[in-house]
């Protein structure tokens, strides 16, 4: 028999040890994140377990467990001597909805919303096939609601200019369609942004379609439309500058043709701006990525599951830059550039034309 090593043993008992407490903490984070006891804690001084009740309108036995369990976690401290509990300013800051795109509650909260289809991924590692996108309303909106915080501090001010010379020409008017554009929150900032741009999403949840239109409606935005569309079933030619793609190329059925329909559908000076997630295409050098457990679980229980739904390729959350690179050359784009936006570890941008510059 194999002889163990004990100190490794040790270290990895260590090491589940966290996940597991990790796993919990996620579950009670996600309940601070819907009962609103990060607000009512990030406007209190220190409190006891009745006034945080009282003040989030909770239970206070229910509360009080949530607390200490926050504590034995390092996220909320206490005071035993007044028996007073607080959320340190500097926590505050990652948990809460004044933190917005930063509010990291709302990472955890995605843990168990993922978990309510997991009886059915588990039929998937037996069976195959996949579970389809409206099995997933609230992780979706969720996820919706993080790329419009994400989106109203960027989009404008920092990823659009990525592309050299990209603000002027929407300044001056161009012709620019969304794919998978979900509830529309892109496309209806640009609309504002650049009124004398024409722009257009194309969409196949007609949910999302439909708060798109309502939304730019209340703007006033008549620049902006919004269709009910498989993106895969697109037959345009040579009608658009700008095609737009922001985290919907991994979670395509079937990604090679899309991106050959966008390469049909873009002038031949066009431009293609795809966001999608920033890994490597091979496991090993995602060792040091920050967010990959997490990113993996996301694409087995979500992105890759819902393409799979739909007999697709299944290509993943990290598909990365090599199988991105590969597949656009497939499509047709000869000339891809890769940006970043500072502080984002989430994405790449990659800049795709059809011609050479
Ligand atoms: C991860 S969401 C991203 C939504 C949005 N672009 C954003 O950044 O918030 C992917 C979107 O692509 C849509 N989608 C996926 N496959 C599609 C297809 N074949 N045709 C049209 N829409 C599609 C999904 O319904 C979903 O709204």
């Amino acid at each position: 028999m194999t002889q163990l090593d004990q100190e490794k043993v040790g270290r990895f008992a260590e090491r589940m040890t966290d996940i597991v407490n990790g796993g919990a903490l996620s579950l009670m984070i996600s309940i601070g994140y819907e009962t609103g006891l990060f607000e009512a804690m990030a406007k209190s001084a220190p409190a006891s377990s009745e006034k945080i009740a009282s003040d989030a309108g909770l239970n206070e036995r229910y509360v009080r467990e949530w607390l200490d369990t926050m504590v034995t976690g390092r996220i909320i401290d206490y005071s035993p001597e007044s028996g007073t509990y607080v959320l340190p300013p500097e926590h505050a800051a990652l948990l809460t909805l004044a933190s917005g795109p930063d509010n990291m509650a709302v990472l955890a909260h995605s843990v168990p919303l993922l978990a309510r289809v997991q009886q059915d991924i588990v039929e998937c590692f037996r069976k195959g096939g996949g579970v389809c996108y409206d099995q997933f309303p609230e992780f979706m909106a969720l996820w919706a609601e993080l790329n419009e915080k994400i989106f109203e501090q960027t989009l404008i001010s920092k990823v659009i200019p990525l592309v050299p010379g990209l603000p002027e020409r929407l300044t001056e008017g161009i012709d620019v369609l969304e794919i998978g554009c979900g509830e529309g929150h892109s496309l209806n900032l640009l609309a504002g942004a650049y009124p004398s741009s024409r722009f257009r999403g194309c969409e196949f949840r007609s949910t999302a379609v439909e708060e798109a239109t309502t939304k730019a409606k209340s703007l006033g935005s008549n620049n902006v439309e919004f269709e009910h569309k498989d993106i895969s079933k697109l037959n345009e030619s040579s009608a658009y500058d700008l095609i737009l793609a922001f985290d919907v190329i991994h979670d395509q059925a079937h990604p090679r043709i899309v991106l050959k329909n966008v390469a049909n559908a873009l002038r031949p000076e066009g431009l293609f701006f795809m966001m999608d997630v920033q890994a490597s295409s091979d496991v090993h050098e995602n060792l040091e990525h920050p967010m990959a457990p997490f990113l993996y679980t996301t694409s087995t229980m979500h992105c890759m599951t819902v393409s799979l739904a739909l007999d697709g390729e299944g290509l993943g959350t990290m598909w990365g830059e090599r199988q991105a690179r590969e597949l656009l050359a497939e499509a047709g784009f000869r000339d891809v550039t890769l940006k970043h936006v500072e502080g984002d570890i989430f994405n790449n941008f990659y800049i795709a034309r059809k011609g050479e510059i």
